[in-house]
């Protein structure tokens, strides 16, 4: 034994590095009917209600509460018409969809609500009144980008898409115009097609907006 003073250390080196993770190992992917072993206990015990369990601190003594007015589940199924503006068969929808407006409380409520989506999203290039003087074309003019001049929306043709089609240049953009879906929320670009179809009506009537 004196001659072999390293040997020890040998074996219980072997049995750290190869036969320990081997045992231990051996014990994954074993279901086990056991609680796992937790050192730290406290996210275990959590104070919390049950499904359909009772609790005095609301009037009806439920602790599951009834879901507030509005509310939609995420699995609910999105409209298409709601979504792209275009009929299961791919064609634009001519008004905007009926829940969009019911949602924003009426038609004026949703007009209102396009006016101010406008003022941030649009009117920089397409001016206030949507005769395509914003800043942002009236400084491209001077630069001389002409190609980044916003267009007037009281064009003939642009009077006459419909609105789905409007919403789905807001959504996709167009050649040069951004596409503006991930910064404008759905109902918010049906917001502001209102709010374009009210400015396009004041202007043909020569009203200001
Ligand atoms: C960064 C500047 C910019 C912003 C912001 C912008 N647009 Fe535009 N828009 C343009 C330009 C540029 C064009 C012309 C695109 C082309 O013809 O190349 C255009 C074209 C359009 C057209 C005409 C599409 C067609 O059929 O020819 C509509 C409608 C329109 N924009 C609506 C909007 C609305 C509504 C908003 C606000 C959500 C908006 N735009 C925001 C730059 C902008």
């Amino acid at each position: 034994m004196a001659s072999h003073p390293v040997a020890p250390g040998r074996g219980f080196l072997f049995a750290l590095c190869v036969a320990l993770p081997m045992v231990l190992g051996a014990c994954r992917g074993q279901p086990s009917g056991e609680p796992p072993v937790v050192v730290i206990r406290n996210m275990h015990d959590q104070p919390r209600y049950d499904p359909q369990a009772g609790s005095g601190l609301f009037e009806d003594g439920r602790a599951m509460r009834p879901l507030p007015k509005g509310t939609l589940p995420r699995e609910a199924p999105i409209l298409v018409e709601v979504a792209h503006g275009t009929t299961e068969t791919g064609d634009w929808v001519l008004e905007i969809p009926r829940p969009v407006v019911a949602r924003a409380g009426g038609p004026e409520r949703l007009v209102q609500r396009g006016q101010q989506r406008y003022g941030i999203y649009c009117a920089p290039c397409h001016g206030a009144a949507g005769d395509g003087k914003g800043v942002v074309s009236v400084r491209a003019a001077e630069v001389g980008a002409a190609a980044l001049q916003a267009t007037t929306l009281h064009d003939e043709r642009i009077r006459h898409i419909p609105d789905g089609q409007l919403f789905g240049t807001i959504s996709n953009g167009i050649r040069n115009m951004p596409a503006y879906r991930h910064s404008i929320p759905t109902e918010d670009r049906w917001a502001i097609v209102a709010f374009v179809r009210a400015l396009q009506l004041t202007q043909s009537k020569g009203l200001t907006p």
